[in-house]
């Protein structure tokens, strides 16, 4: 996997605080690339499955199950480690419940990574997509879900007639915040990183994605801090709803 690491340089200081500068210029921009878990669909909407299974332990497994999710990613890129999304899925789901005192037989285990490809999306995201579709720019999905975890989330939730392009990270066996994923996007809508708007909830994958180059724009729906991560996010919104109007702002 040697190849795929990008050259440690330096990288002069970014502002550590979102920019007052609001105004997008919407022409600068040919395509908008959206983070799928967090972002498009609600890993959370599994609380209710979990729950079922495990009464009272439904929000502890579901958020566990996600940190883990994610510290592993992070872990297994550092490692050089990769495994597909799916595995470390289900690698996370079995840490959570061990780690809960929840007994995962092969029944629950299938149940719950059945229901991780038919995740609710949040309420805004189909309007939304439908007003940015009608915007004429490109939509992508550039998510670390393995190409067969993104197909079916995509078409189950209805959104595929929506979302042009499905870009997996599995193509780079690297996951994000790796510089080699953000560039992926480029490559495969063969559109520059200035013109790329980066969508995420996730604000430390926003901020990869700014470090990077994309124009980023972070959802924060919980009105939590940005990561200080030395290149924050140039956009913060509340709700995906936000992003048409934002885009249709005059030039300043
Ligand atoms: C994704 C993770 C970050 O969809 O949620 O890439």
């Amino acid at each position: 996997m040697d190849d795929m690491r990008d050259p440690v340089v330096y990288t002069p200081p970014m502002p550590s605080k979102p920019t007052a500068r609001s105004m997008v210029r919407p022409r600068s921009l040919r395509a908008l690339v959206f983070d799928a878990y967090g972002t498009l669909f609600d890993v959370h909407s599994l609380v209710e499955l979990c729950e079922q299974i495990w009464p009272g332990k439904g929000a502890a497994l579901s958020q566990l199950w996600r940190a883990k999710q994610l510290e592993y990613t992070w872990q297994r890129s550092l490692m050089r480690r990769y495994e597909d999304f799916a595995r470390i899925t289900e690698a996370g789901l079995r840490y959570a419940c061990a780690a809960l005192g929840l007994q995962l037989d092969e029944e629950r285990r299938r149940a719950l990574m059945g229901a991780y490809l038919k995740l609710s999306t949040f309420p805004e995201v189909r309007g939304a997509l439908a007003a940015l579709k009608d915007s004429k720019l490109k939509l992508a999905i550039l998510s670390n879900g393995s190409p067969a975890m993104l197909r079916p989330l995509v078409a189950n939730a209805g959104l595929r007639g929506l979302m042009g392009t499905l870009i997996s990270v599995d193509q780079k066996k690297i996951y994000k915040p790796a510089p080699a994923v953000y560039r992926l996007a480029t490559q495969r809508l063969r559109v520059p990183k200035t013109a790329i708007g980066f969508v995420s909830s996730n604000c430390w994958d926003a901020c990869g994605a700014k470090s990077f180059g994309f124009r980023t724009f972070w959802i924060n729906r919980g009105g939590t801090p940005v990561d200080e991560l030395g290149a924050a996010p140039d956009h913060v919104i509340k709700s995906l709803d936000e992003l048409p109007g934002l885009l249709r702002r005059p030039v300043s």
